[in-house]
């Protein structure tokens, strides 16, 4: 299966979300493609610590700019079955440059993963925080997409924006067949606003909401700091153990 997770409101998870429901799945034995389409790079930053940044013609912006096969630019990581698709600053180029392209800009990624696909078990996709031909890629690829929502504050604008996503995925031609996997509550705390925020998004989306709320904890910043994830920093933390659930739903559905 392969899996987007979108949302363009920033900073609501997404990245620590792919990063540790990617991990969480290859430590159950699943092969993991873990492909950062994000020029922030943060997840490429956390699995490649050297310091040097990855060069150019072994990141993602060669294989959508110069149609290089994906193939090529796939790293294994430190963690047994995950493998990693870099990222690279210039991709931040890379939207204008595709938008400037004639032949199927936004169906790129799609196309590099057909000879790929069939060597991994689950492909998660990190997506910038932002609707662009990056994040189209990334949608019209995908089978599924997981849409984290932050219940740190009040998200009712968020809400809109996120229907209008999905009716945007929906009514596309490039990939009607898409559907939302779940809505994933994050930074969740025991503040009134946090609880407010989940019930909400509860109402609004149904069953559509994951069970597993992820709760606001300092472990799994840390653990991207440590350049890992959270089963290898702070396996007990709360933080392993709201995403150890998730990928548990995220595998029955
Ligand atoms: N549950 C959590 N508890 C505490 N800190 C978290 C949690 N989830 C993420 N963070 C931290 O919050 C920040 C934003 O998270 P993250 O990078 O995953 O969001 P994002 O949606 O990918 O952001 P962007 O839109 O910029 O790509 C990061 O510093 C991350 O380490
Ligand atoms: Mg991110």
């Amino acid at each position: 299966m392969i899996i987007s997770i979108t949302n363009q409101k920033g900073g609501v998870g997404k990245s620590t979300s792919a990063i540790n429901v990617a991990s969480g799945l290859a430590f159950k034995g699943y092969r993991v493609l873990l492909i950062d389409l994000d020029p922030q790079a943060n997840i490429t930053k956390v699995f490649i610590s050297s310091g040097d940044d990855i060069p150019l013609q072994k990141s993602l912006y060669n294989v959508l700019i110069n149609f290089y096969p994906l193939e090529n630019i796939i790293q294994e990581t430190k963690t047994n079955n995950l493998f990693l698709a870099p990222s690279h600053i210039r991709l931040s180029g890379a939207d204008l440059e595709l938008s400037q392209a004639i032949d199927n800009r936004s169906e790129r990624l799609k196309r590099a993963l057909i000879s790929v696909a069939q060597d991994y078990d689950q492909i998660i996709i990190d997506t910038p925080p932002s609707l662009g031909l990056l994040t189209i890629n990334a949608l019209a690829a995908s089978d599924k997409m997981i849409i984290p929502v932050s219940t740190s504050y009040f998200a009712l604008n968020g809400l809109v924006q996120l229907q209008e996503i999905i009716n945007l995925v929906k009514q596309t031609q490039l990939n009607p067949s898409i559907n939302i996997l779940g809505v994933l509550c994050t930074f969740s705390d025991h503040t009134n606003v946090s609880r407010d925020v989940e019930k909400q998004l509860r109402e609004y989306f149904g069953e559509l909401v994951f069970d597993t709320t992820i709760p606001k904890n300092v472990s799994l910043e840390e653990a991207h700091s440590n350049h890992t994830h959270i089963f290898d920093y702070a396996p007990k933390s709360t933080g392993a153990q709201a995403y150890k659930k998730l990928v548990k739903e995220v595998l029955a559905r």
